[in-house]
C-alpha cells in the first residue's frame, strides 16, 4: 500500500519535516510538479507547473510557481472570478469521504475561484471566499508565482486525496494538465472531475480539519 502510495505520486519531490535550514526550523512542505496532460502525455520542460503545500496559522499555504502564457486576462479586478477555468490558470482539488471535495483555481492576474461540492460535479458552494491570495509577474517575464492561503475549515472533513490541474493556451492550443492524469485517450475530453485518478495526501502536517464549514 504504501509502495504503490510512493509509485503513485511521481510528481512528488520533497517531503520534509522539519528539516533545519541554516539553523532556522523550518515547517512541512511538499512540492508537486504537474509533467502530464490531463491524459498523461509528457508536456515540455518549460510547462511544467510546480505546486508546493505548507502551513500557515489554521490554513494551508499553497504556492504555484508556473510559466506565464500572457493568454487573455479576466476582466474582472482581481479576487474571485466566476469561470476562471476559461483562463489561464492553476487549479488543486481537495476530496474527501463522500465526493466532498474543494475545488480551488488561481490565475496569474490574482483571480482566483473556490467552490465546494457533494458528489461528482454537483457544486454546493460557488462563493468560497479566499482573503489571501497574491500573485507576482510581469509580462516581460516568462513566469508567475501565487501564494494563497485556504483556511482549513474551508477542506472537506477527513480529506485524505488530491488532484493538480493547470490549463494554458487558447482555441486549438489549450492545453489541460494534470498531477495524475488518466491514461491516454484520444476519443475523451478532459475532465479534472474524475475523483478516482486522486491520489493519498496527508494534510496533517499542514492543516488538520477541526471545525469544517461544511459549505
Ligand atoms: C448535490 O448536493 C445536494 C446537497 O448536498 C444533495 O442534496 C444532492 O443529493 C446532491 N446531488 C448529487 C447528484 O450528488
Ligand atoms: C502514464 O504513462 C506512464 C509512462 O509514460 C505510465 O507508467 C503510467 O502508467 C501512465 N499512467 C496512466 C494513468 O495511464
Ligand atoms: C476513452 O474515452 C471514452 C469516452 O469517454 C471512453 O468511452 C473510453 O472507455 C475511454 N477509453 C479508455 C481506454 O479509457
Ligand atoms: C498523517 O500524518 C500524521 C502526522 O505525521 C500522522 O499522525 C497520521 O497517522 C498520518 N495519517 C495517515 C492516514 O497516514
Ligand atoms: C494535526 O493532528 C496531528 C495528530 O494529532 C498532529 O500530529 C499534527 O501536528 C496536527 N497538525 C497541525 C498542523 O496542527
Amino acid at each position: 500500500m504504501r509502495t504503490k502510495f510512493f509509485l503513485g505520486i511521481l510528481g512528488l519531490l520533497i517531503s520534509a519535516t522539519h528539516n533545519s535550514v541554516g539553523g532556522v526550523e523550518k515547517s512541512a512542505h511538499e512540492i508537486y510538479e504537474i509533467r502530464t496532460t490531463w491524459d498523461n502525455q509528457t508536456v515540455s520542460t518549460d510547462d511544467i507547473v510546480r505546486l508546493e503545500f505548507s502551513s500557515a496559522d489554521n490554513g494551508l499555504v499553497i504556492d504555484i510557481s508556473a510559466p506565464f502564457y500572457n493568454d487573455p486576462k479576466p476582466s474582472g479586478n482581481p479576487g474571485r472570478q466566476p469561470g476562471l477555468w476559461n483562463y489561464e490558470v492553476v487549479e488543486a482539488f481537495f476530496l474527501g469521504p463522500n465526493n466532498k471535495y474543494l475545488e480551488l483555481e488561481f490565475g496569474p492576474w490574482g483571480h482566483y475561484l473556490a467552490l465546494y461540492l457533494e458528489g461528482v460535479h454537483n457544486v454546493t458552494n460557488y462563493d468560497i471566499p479566499i482573503s489571501h491570495y497574491t500573485t507576482s509577474h510581469s509580462t516581460t517575464s516568462s513566469t508567475w508565482t501565487g501564494r494563497a492561503i485556504i483556511p482549513s475549515r474551508f477542506f472537506p472533513p477527513g480529506v485524505n486525496s488530491f488532484n493538480a490541474y493547470s490549463i494554458h493556451g487558447v482555441g486549438k492550443d489549450r492545453t489541460y494538465m494534470s498531477l495524475f492524469p488518466v491514461g491516454f485517450n484520444t476519443s475523451a475530453n478532459p475532465d479534472f472531475h474524475r475523483l478516482d485518478r486522486f491520489q493519498p495526501i496527508n494534510l496533517s502536517n499542514f492543516i488538520n480539519v477541526t471545525t469544517p464549514m461544511n459549505p
